[in-house]
């Protein structure tokens, strides 16, 4: 099992006001499986998906991350753990600006002090369909090809576990479909499990099991929403 939640909650604190996110979800991954997380905005997708990823820590309940439960790490075994198991896509802009695009997908190997860094982004980038466009700079590619450079940057060090954030809802459907594609089959390649966040119907259709989330707690079965 890549990842398990039992009864996780989570609340952050705003000016000694307490605003509840996550209310008792359970859950879990199976390696190699796909699995979309819809609901409403601020229904607690990002909040799920930030746990789920050791970047933030439950307020309460358990989060296991490969059977490691996250609370019982310290900040540097929580960042090792992030370099090396968990990649991260995002719906906002994500690359940095004045790297190259294969610079940008060798980064999470340089932070992890790995050799060969660039023949391996290079490596992930023609998986990825995108090895023509490695010299060029985020501004200078379109808003699916910079996705497509994240996602290789989010695979390049081989995690077992890839947690996209919407990434497809800044794109046109068709933009969409491609970079999508390119997901499914980056994922049947290499054996990703992924866990997505998305307000696609497509994008939740193509998924193995669909997670509904409605203010912060999962609704029970595998549902669709009326509306996504
Ligand atoms: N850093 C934060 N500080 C305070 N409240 C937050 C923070 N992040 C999210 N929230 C609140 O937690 C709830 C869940 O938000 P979020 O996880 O971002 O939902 P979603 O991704 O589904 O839109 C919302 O009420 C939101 O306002
Ligand atoms: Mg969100």
């Amino acid at each position: 099992m890549v990842l398990r939640f039992h009864n996780v909650r989570k609340h952050y604190t705003v000016a000694e006001r307490r605003i509840p996110a996550l209310d008792g979800v359970t859950l879990h991954l199976d390696r190699g499986e796909y699995v979309a997380l819809v609901g409403r905005s601020g229904c607690g997708k990002t909040t799920l998906l930030n746990l789920a990823g050791a970047a933030d820590l439950p307020s309460g309940g358990e989060v296991e991350i490969e059977g490691v439960r996250t609370s019982s790490l310290d900040d540097d075994a929580l960042t090792r753990l992030r370099r090396t198991r968990i990649g991260f896509v995002f719906q906002l802009l994500q690359l940095l600006p004045t790297l190259s695009a294969v610079e940008n997908v060798e980064l999470p190997l340089q932070l992890a002090g790995v050799r060969n860094a660039r023949a391996r982004a290079l490596r992930m980038m023609d998986l990825t369909g995108i090895a023509d466009l490695a010299d060029r700079q985020p501004r200078q590619l379109s808003g699916g090809q910079m996705q497509c450079v994240a996602i290789a940057r989010a695979l390049v060090h081989d995690p077992g576990l890839l947690l996209a954030d919407e990434p497809t809802g800044r794109l046109d459907t068709q933009t969409a479909e491609t970079v999508m594609g390119v997901l499914i089959d980056i994922r049947r390649q290499l054996g990703t499990s992924i866990l997505m966040a998305t307000h696609s119907p497509a994008a939740a259709a193509a998924a193995d099991r669909r997670l509904m989330l409605s203010n912060g707690t999962l609704v029970p079965g595998e549902s669709l929403p009326p509306r996504l």
